[in-house]
């Protein structure tokens, strides 16, 4: 069978809309120890946008994050964040428009030994100065902000137990709430549900989903689950080899294009 066809980019299709793009990846290549891992990507967030991204092991979602967050730049191409070029902006103001992006890791990047609040407060940092952070550590700031996102993501009760107490679904909301401390304009999720079971993946994806549209900001998340996407997320984006496939609304997508997405090519070693 033959890869998937490149399909019309729904950004290029919504050209008309009023709303400027959020992120811009533009001609964008990236390799690793000479290796491509992404090439000749075109993506474009928009606000509102709940885009999945798909694809199989290794195709490249978790890099496509790292250089929309800034954290990894480009060898090739140009990463606009908020119309602004990354790569023009000194280290000072990435930093700054960096908050405006806020990223939950697949193992959430938590400080286990620390109580839920510290966590939570770890999204205050990039605006507190660093003796307010310090202060923070041994009497808690801005204890009722914190209470409320957690009682945003659901768990109010555990602000003051250790985050290594939690479950895995309860430590995921902790990451959560820490990004809607920071409150950011795009919510990126590198597998949020991965470790998950089916019940706490669906009300985390509820949550996500939630909290992107209720406060207009736009939702980024990587998922293996296809069926998860399709009912989660309004656009989807295919990614394979390092190339998009697909760029396509959620009710669009055709099973052929899945299909040939995680199709095993011939010559694999798997
Ligand atoms: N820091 C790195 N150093 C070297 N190679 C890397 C690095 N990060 C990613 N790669 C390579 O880039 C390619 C894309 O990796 P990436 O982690 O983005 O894939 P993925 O789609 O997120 O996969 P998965 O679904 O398994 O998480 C892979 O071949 C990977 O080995
Ligand atoms: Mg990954």
């Amino acid at each position: 069978m033959s890869p998937p066809e490149p399909q019309l980019s729904i950004s290029q299709s919504r050209s008309s809309s009023k709303d400027e793009p959020l992120l811009v990846l533009k001609q964008i290549s990236h390799g690793f120890d000479g290796q491509a891992a992404l090439q000749n990507i075109n993506l474009q967030i928009y606000p509102g946008d709940r885009l999945a991204l798909v694809g199989p092991s290794g195709a490249g979602k978790s890099t496509l994050l790292r250089l929309l967050n800034g954290s990894l730049a480009p060898n090739q191409g140009q990463v606009m964040a908020l119309g602004r070029d990354l790569a023009q902006l000194s280290n000072r103001q990435r930093r700054k428009l960096q908050r405006q992006i806020g990223t939950i890791y697949q193992q959430f990047n938590l400080i286990n030994s620390l109580r839920v609040i510290h966590n939570v407060n770890a999204g205050n940092l990039g605006r507190w100065s660093l003796p307010k952070a310090l202060f923070s550590l041994a009497i808690p700031q801005e204890v009722a902000a914190a209470q409320a996102v957690l009682t945003q993501v659901g768990i109010p009760e555990k602000i003051f137990e250790r985050t290594d107490q939690l479950s895995g679904g309860q430590q995921q909301r902790v990451a959560i709430a820490r990004v809607l401390t920071q409150n950011p304009q795009v919510i990126l999720a590198d597998e949020p549900i991965a470790s998950l079971d089916p019940e706490r993946s669906r009300e985390i994806m509820e949550l996500l989903t939630q909290l992107c549209t209720q406060q207009g900001r736009a939702l980024v998340v990587s998922l293996h689950d296809l069926e998860m996407a399709k009912v989660w997320c309004d656009r989807i984006v295919g990614l394979r080899n390092g190339e998009i496939c697909f760029d396509c609304p959620a009710i669009e997508i055709r099973s052929h294009q899945i299909k040939s997405l995680y199709q095993i090519e011939p010559n694999s070693s798997i």
